[in-house]
């Protein structure tokens, strides 16, 4: 079984694995558009954490792990919990780096559930991010684990960098 993480899986996926590595989904993009109230902000008060968007010759470079047969079972029933905010599995396809292709899941949390937010100016995902804080910690921390760990993998996500960098615009302003 091999698991797709996108986001805070990629730097913190908290199970054990055969294998890790760097994979691309196509005709998906990562985006700050769902909001959560169990990691990284409050019910009333959310946080912006990341799903995956439908879009046509898009793509979404992540990792891919390889969980043994034996213990996917667990695995599955381990990430339904973490992801239990707005997320469901998808079965996708993979693509490495070599060409090889293989078949996956990954959590995604679509526009149907009750804590998407969807779309926003990047000043106001910036300014949501800043102030919002829930159990896991804080919003500003994931999007610096996950702009740290993307650079940490070679890939570029003008999305994801661009709000890092207004983050730290206004941070420097402070
Ligand atoms: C993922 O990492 O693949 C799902 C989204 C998240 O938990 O940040």
């Amino acid at each position: 079984m091999w698991i797709f993480g996108y986001g805070s899986l990629i730097w913190n996926p908290s199970f054990s694995y055969q294998d890790r590595r760097l994979a691309r989904l196509d005709n998906w993009v990562r985006r700050f558009w769902q909001g959560s109230t169990d990691h990284r902000g409050v019910p009333g008060y959310p946080g912006r954490v990341v799903t995956l968007i439908s879009e046509p010759a898009g793509h979404c470079w992540g990792v891919a792990y390889k969980c043994g047969e034996s213990g996917s079972q667990q695995v599955i029933e381990k990430l339904d919990y973490r992801e239990k905010g707005g997320y469901h599995r998808e079965s996708v396809t993979l693509n490495f780096i070599d060409g090889s292709t293989i078949e996956g899941l990954v959590y995604v949390a679509g526009p149907d559930n009750s804590d998407y937010l969807g779309p926003a100016s990047e000043a106001d995902i910036v300014t949501q991010i800043l102030s919002a804080q829930g159990p896991s910690g804080s919003n500003r921390e994931y999007l610096n684990n996950l702009a740290n760990s993307l650079r940490d993998l070679g890939v570029t996500d003008r999305h994801v960098f661009s709000i890092e960098s207004k983050v730290q615009s206004e941070i420097n302003a402070e």
